[in-house]
């Protein structure tokens, strides 16, 4: 089956990354990144959307119709969709970034629904049965029908937790590490601060653990995630000695202090140690995600198979990078 995923525009590499690790191993085929778009050939379609709810950083999935350039065509498309007589249906048509058709899409929406109609459709937009997307962007016009809308959930944030530092990831990119992890069944996360990857692993149904190495931490960790109302197993340790047999994790997701703080952490062979500790643990083949605030290739290629980097601006003088390690087999 051929999805389509319209992802969040702030940094579209990073989203369909999201996407791309969290159905590796199986589920992927192929799949194809068109700026907001990832096109994805998929096997097992009740599997994927079970997963893909645990995604951040995608606004929706949906089965594709077809792509094409015009609107002409675009109708033809619409022709497509395999619909019973009599279904409650409607389109919705989203302008995605500059555009050059100047059609408002209300007017786009009644040119594509008379097709429904032509269907045996009843137009219902309040509560259709079905919904037909067209996303009209420079890169081309892709058609689907809705699986999937996140929309809703993204305008929720998570309710202010009780114990918050400077250093806490936002909720939706520590999510997305554990997407990005590939992680499953089970996840570490070995410097864990306030919780943040833990409550967002537990609520998806990952059994977390974390490691923290300060007492006071680690009192505000439980307290977070008490509210969140998960639980993980907290330990008292060190990243660089770490309390757990070899291979003991699916996956690791975790965020680093910032180089500058590494000399009050364990001085200049910190983030050598630790990610030795990190790969000791982690099985053979899997993953970890890592969030570093300088350029760690050649440091990762040590240990590490490195899939992906990521870039996340956070303001001038900070950028994130995110990086997708696999440990070799
Ligand atoms: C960047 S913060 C992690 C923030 C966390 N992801 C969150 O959202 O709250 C890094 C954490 O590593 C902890 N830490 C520093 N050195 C450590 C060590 N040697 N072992 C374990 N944890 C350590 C710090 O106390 C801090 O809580």
């Amino acid at each position: 089956m051929r999805l389509i995923f319209y992802l969040c525009g702030d940094n579209p590499e990073l989203s369909g990354g999201e996407v791309v690790f969290l159905l590796k191993e199986g589920l992927l085929k192929s799949f194809r990144l068109i700026n907001q778009f990832l096109i994805a050939d998929v096997e097992d379609e009740k599997k994927v959307l079970e997963l893909a709810k645990r995604l951040s950083f995608t606004h929706e999935v949906c089965k594709l119709l077809g792509e094409c350039r015009d609107l002409e065509e675009a109708e033809r498309l619409l022709e497509k969709l395999e619909v019973e007589e009599g279904t409650r249906a409607c389109v919705r048509v989203e302008k995605v970034g500059e555009v050059s058709v100047n059609r408002k899409s209300p007017e786009l929406e009644r040119r594509f629904g008379k097709v429904l109609k032509s269907k045996g459709c009843t137009i219902d937009l309040s509560s259709p049965e079905t919904m037909v997307k067209v996303y009209v962007s420079s890169q081309g016009i892709f058609a689907g029908e809705l699986l999937e809308s996140f929309r809703a959930r993204e305008t929720m944030e998570r309710g202010k937790k009780p114990f918050s530092t400077s250093f806490a990831l936002p909720p939706r990119l520590a999510k997305a590490l554990v997407n990005l992890a590939s992680a499953k069944q089970n996840l570490l996360d070995p410097m864990c601060g306030t919780g943040t990857i833990l409550v967002e692993a537990s609520l998806m149904g990952v059994k977390a653990c974390g490691v923290e190495a300060f007492e006071k931490v680690i009192r505000g960790c439980k307290k977070n995630l008490e509210y969140f109302g998960v639980s993980c197993s907290i330990v008292k340790g060190d990243v660089c000695e770490l309390p757990f047999r070899d291979e003991s994790f699916e996956a690791v997701a975790t965020n680093f202090p910032y180089l500058k703080s590494a000399k009050k952490y364990g001085g200049k062979t910190f983030f050598r140690e630790a990610l030795e500790e990190i790969c000791r643990v982690l099985q053979k083949g899997k993953r970890c995600s890592m969030v570093l605030s300088f350029d760690a290739e050649e440091l990762l290629e040590e240990f590490f198979v490195v899939e992906r980097k990521f870039e996340q601006r956070v303001h001038k003088s900070l950028s994130r990078r995110i990086y997708v390690c696999r440990k070799k087999a």
